[in-house]
């Protein structure tokens, strides 16, 4: 059993930019409500909380460690940077999956702009990192319109997660860009939550409750 003043929760929030050129970017609708909600619960219980978020219009929960940052990429160098001193991972970012292969550094005028753009996969950070855990509790999120629970589980094994949190985005009040959510938490053992539909702060302060119970 972790004393709560030693547990150290690494926790990413919000999308992150691919940009194309200075004035364009692939993302997503994500704001970093969840992620900004899990690291105040996280800081409430008395853990150490460092807070990995892309481009969000949020201000850190006070007690937290902020580290924002723009690309996947970024994304990526931070959490690695952080993970081995951790206890726990909650990856609650929107992490884009193309990055333009290609960035331009001046503003591609539009009648010499390819209707097309090349891109490339970004590195999954979750999957990347968790190969190498050791003592840490990880924890991913899944961001489904369809078969919830089926594609959450093959992230949950796939990704080598302690818990996995699904949302089916294609209802209302769920998921990017609310100020509420419905998940289902569960793990491979068999333990299994439904959550809300409630505030983001709600459902985040029963989430870090889960895993503090299941350490
Ligand atoms: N994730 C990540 N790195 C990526 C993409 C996703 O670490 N390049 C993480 C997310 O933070 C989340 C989990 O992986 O915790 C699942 O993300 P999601 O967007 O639901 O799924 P993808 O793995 O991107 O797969 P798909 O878009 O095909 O559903």
């Amino acid at each position: 059993m972790l004393n709560a003043s030693t547990i150290r929760c690494l926790i990413t929030a919000g999308p992150t930019r691919e940009y194309i050129d200075p004035a364009r970017y692939i993302s997503s609708p994500s704001t970093g409500k969840m992620g900004f909600a899990l690291a105040q619960a996280a800081v409430e219980q008395g853990w150490t909380v460092d807070l990995v978020a892309g481009p969000v219009a949020l201000v850190e929960p006070e007690g937290s460690i902020l580290y924002p940052v723009t690309s996947a990429e970024e994304m990526y160098h931070q959490v690695d940077a952080l993970f081995d001193a951790c206890d726990i991972l909650i990856m609650a970012a929107a992490v884009s999956d193309f990055r333009p292969h290609k960035i331009h550094p001046k503003k591609v005028k539009k009648d010499k702009a390819s209707i097309s753009i090349n891109c490339e996969p970004t590195i999954d950070i979750l999957k990347t990192v968790s190969i190498r855990k050791e003592h840490q509790l990880v924890i991913g999120f899944a961001a489904e319109s369809e078969d919830v629970e089926m594609y959450a589980h093959s992230k949950l094994i796939d990704k080598k997660c302690d818990w996995i949190v699904a949302n089916d985005i294609s209802k209302s009040g769920v998921g990017f860009a609310t100020d509420t959510n419905e998940v289902v938490i569960f793990n491979s053992c068999g333990s299994k939550y439904e959550l809300g539909p409630d505030t983001k702060q709600s459902v985040a302060k029963e989430i870090i409750k889960i895993l503090k119970d299941s350490f």
